[in-house]
């Protein structure tokens, strides 16, 4: 699947590492449509100008995402290329805390909610609008990246909530991309280390250098266009399905 020309659709392309996707698609020559629930997916897709079109929208919601893949068949005269999925939340809380108190139950099922079934949505509506492409000449329809974490395999303390919507992400590549391979769309997943983005920014200082430390090589956090330029690799590459790439410069957590 080449960039140039072809539409794709990026969520949580506000921040971090879908705002730095939408951004090298669009120097590689394609357009996208920018999903977020963030006011500032507005801002982004007017620096990156007539390529990009923003959509407000909740990646839990049937109806905001089924107007976004909209938005991105109209933008590419009918015809949707791509989804790279990014949205997603980060959370951090104990089973029991200090006082001995369970945890919170809601903030749990918000964390799957979000990462996990904002997933399976965003997969199912893009999935549904590729589907009716016009194949190219070896039968490729579309392509789907999701975002998943070395949380997913490496969890740390805290993390039962995060590690379990990214284990998702990771547990359903496989069963989606067999399943797409009859309509010619790949299902891929990326699995982040540690990158800077504003997501990662709120962790204090000395958190981030040990972590950064921590790092095999490079001994640094990853720089999200080192995130969009897999992404770009996995559109291009056809032969790239049903398959989780760690991106972390080797790091394993403890
Ligand atoms: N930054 C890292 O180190 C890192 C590591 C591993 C995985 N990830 C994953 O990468 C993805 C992107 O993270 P990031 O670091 O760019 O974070 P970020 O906070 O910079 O960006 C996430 C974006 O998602 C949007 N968003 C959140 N909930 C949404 C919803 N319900 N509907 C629509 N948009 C929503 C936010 O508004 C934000 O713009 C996330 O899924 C995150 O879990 C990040």
């Amino acid at each position: 699947m080449q960039v140039k020309d072809n539409t794709f659709l990026i969520t949580g392309a506000a921040s971090g590492l879908g705002a730095a996707t939408a951004e090298r698609l669009v120097a590689a020559g394609g357009r996208v449509v920018l999903c977020d629930l963030s006011d500032a997916v507005d801002a982004h897709a007017e620096r990156l100008g007539d390529a990009a079109r923003a959509v407000r929208g909740d990646v839990t919601s049937g109806d905001d995402i089924q107007a976004a893949v909209a938005a991105a068949v109209a933008l590419g005269d009918g015809r949707l290329a791509g989804v790279v999925h990014c949205a997603g939340v980060v959370s951090v809380a104990k089973l029991v805390d200090r006082e001995g108190n369970p945890a919170d139950l809601e903030a749990y099922n918000r964390t799957i909610q979000i990462n996990l079934v904002g997933t399976f949505n965003v997969m199912r509506l893009a999935a549904a609008a590729m589907a009716k492409n016009t194949p190219s000449e070896d039968g490729e329809r579309g392509v789907i990246i999701n975002t998943a974490s070395i949380a997913a395999m490496d969890g740390q303390v805290g993390q039962c909530a995060y590690s379990a919507s990214k284990a998702g992400v990771v547990g359903m590549s496989l069963p989606a991309a067999r399943e797409l391979s009859r309509h010619g769309v790949r299902v891929m997943a990326i699995a982040p280390g540690v990158f800077e983005t504003p997501m990662m920014s709120e962790i204090p200082d000395e958190a981030a250098q040990a972590l950064a430390a921590a790092v095999p090589f490079p001994k640094r956090l990853g720089k999200p266009d080192e995130y969009a330029r897999l992404a770009e690799q996995i559109i291009t590459n056809p032969m790239l399905n049903g398959e989780v790439i760690r991106l972390d410069g080797g790091i394993r957590m403890q």
